[in-house]
């Protein structure tokens, strides 16, 4: 038996086939551009979406040699937030809004005045420019004419799922990042579809991440070489799947996946939120909930360093690392402040920048590589110490993304939350959640929890060091204090 699980994400699509035993067998990937036509947006076209993940499932299924009707079942994930919008003929009214496009500041505000504290309510969660609400208001007000046209509105992987399968659906972790969503009671806000004067039919319908939504269709069985008939189970927002790729199931484990984005996870069994919406409360993939810390930028951090600063190539980052293992940990006072594009969690300020501060002759270049993992790393620490607030247990935490190839920076994570760090077996994240959502919706396994035990094992463990932990506890409250120090210049230099 073989399920397909397929990741929608920002540069490009990732395909993988997997077997009932949970084996990878194949992966592929497939790139398409972004468009940002002024600072501040970032769009897609969903064509290029349809037509990379089209040709990605052609080749998989030949590189396999897998006969169409021995894929079992299809899980879909990808990245959140993004706005599609379809007219009555299905037709794409305009290009995607996504996840990282930062225009729907005013349209945040509207919403939040409007709705004060019962948009926690309604929602579970505040007005973010990323979220797919803001954005749909966007265009009412910006582009009336456009507007008037929709007759759908979907996410991104659910657009992939229409052309599967015909059908218009999402799933609830997917759906919780929009802000149409009631997270607590796991269905469409009726109050938010009124404050934004949209009709429920507009919006997809909602399913639980492991039931099947659709079957593939005749046309898309003829373009992708699926079986007609395959199902196509919900799956999840990338951040869902990939917590389940990792077995982040249980209430107590923690993951940090260090991508582009930063994101601190962590599974919840009932609904519960922090007092001022400082983390995403969203629904999980398993039925329960999850709340989750977004940096903007993470590993991206490093990347700057390496790639653009340093000008380095891929074995740069060798290089910069080994050198700033020799550092001692604190970097002898030198700290990076990781807002290069702005922030989310905790702060969600579009106009915090990065900073290197504590700069002196005795510092080189290796402490300023490792006062960017560290001051990325204390920037993830913000969103623990809010799971903590919540009195969450946070008893071991999982990396996953780039950032978690180095040692160093696994050291780093554990010294800096005082927590065993792990590595699962499993690498390929979010598109490995969607096939294990996929082989949960066809009956293989009993729940996601049961597939996750049976799949997901650990292959790697870091201890935090004691007197690293008490070095790091006399830097953070400083890191911590800085925003609050800088945030004002940062705003006032946003205008220069
Ligand atoms: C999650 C988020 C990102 C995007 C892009 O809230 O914004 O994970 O889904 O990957």
């Amino acid at each position: 038996m073989n399920f397909l699980g397929i990741d929608l994400g920002t540069s490009s699509v990732k395909l993988l086939v997997m077997n009932e035993k949970g084996k990878v067998i194949q992966t592929v990937s497939k790139e398409y551009p972004v468009y940002y036509p002024r600072s501040g947006w970032a769009e897609q076209n969903p064509e290029d979406w349809w037509n990379a993940t089209s040709e990605g499932i052609r080749e998989i299924t030949e590189k396999t040699g897998i006969k169409d009707l021995d894929i079992q079942s299809i899980g879909l994930s990808g990245q959140m937030h993004g706005l599609v919008l379809l007219d009555k003929d299905n037709k794409v009214l305009m290009p995607a809004l996504l996840w990282c496009d930062q225009r729907t500041q005013d349209e945040c505000d509207y919403i939040t005045k409007e709705l004060g504290c019962k948009l926690s309510q309604y929602t579970g969660n505040k007005a973010l420019t990323g979220f797919t609400a803001p954005k749909v208001l966007w265009v009412k007000r910006n582009h009336p004419e456009v507007y008037e046209k929709i007759s759908h509105v979907l996410l991104p992987k659910d657009y992939i799922r229409f052309k599967l399968t015909g059908e218009y659906a999402s799933d609830v972790s997917d759906a919780s990042g929009t802000l149409f969503f009631d997270v607590a009671n796991r269905c469409w806000s009726q109050e938010m579809l009124e404050l934004l004067g949209l009709p429920e039919d507009v919006l997809p319908t909602c399913y639980e991440s492991f039931e099947v939504t659709g079957k593939i269709t005749q046309e898309a069985a003829k373009l992708t070489h699926l079986g007609f008939g395959t199902p196509v189970i919900g799956g999840g927002g990338d951040q869902a799947a990939g917590a389940v790729g990792t077995g982040i199931v249980t209430a107590g484990m923690v993951s940090v996946a260090l991508g582009t984005s930063g994101v601190v996870f962590a599974c919840q069994d009932d609904y519960a939120v922090d007092d001022e919406n400082r983390l995403h409360a969203f629904c999980h993939s398993n039925g329960k909930w999850h709340v989750m810390g977004v940096m903007l930028a993470a590993a991206s951090c490093l990347k700057w360093w390496v790639e653009e600063v340093c000008q380095l190539d891929d074995n740069g980052y060798i290089l910069l690392l080994e050198e700033a293992e020799k550092i001692a940990p604190g970097s002898e006072g030198l700290i990076f402040l990781p807002y290069l594009m702005g922030e989310r969690t905790p702060y969600s300020d579009p106009h915090a920048r990065g900073t290197f501060i504590g700069l002196s002759m005795v510092h080189n270049r290796a402490h300023m590589t490792r006062a960017i993992l560290e001051g990325v790393t204390f920037g993830l620490r913000d969103s623990l110490e809010i799971i903590r607030e919540q009195n969450l247990p946070t008893t071991v935490v999982r990396v996953s993304g780039g950032g978690a190839n180095s040692l160093l920076w696994r050291q780093i994570i554990a010294d800096i939350f005082g927590l065993r760090v792990e590595v699962v077996n499993s690498v390929d994240g979010p598109a490995f959640g969607a096939a294990i959502l996929a082989a949960v919706g066809v009956g293989v396994f009993d729940s996601v929890e049961e597939a996750c035990s049976a799949i997901i094992g650990t292959v790697w463990s870091t201890e935090p060091n004691e007197e690293n932990i008490e070095k790091y506890n006399r830097v953070y409250p400083i890191y911590h204090q800085l925003y609050e120090t800088l945030k004002d210049t940062f705003k006032v230099m946003s205008t220069m």
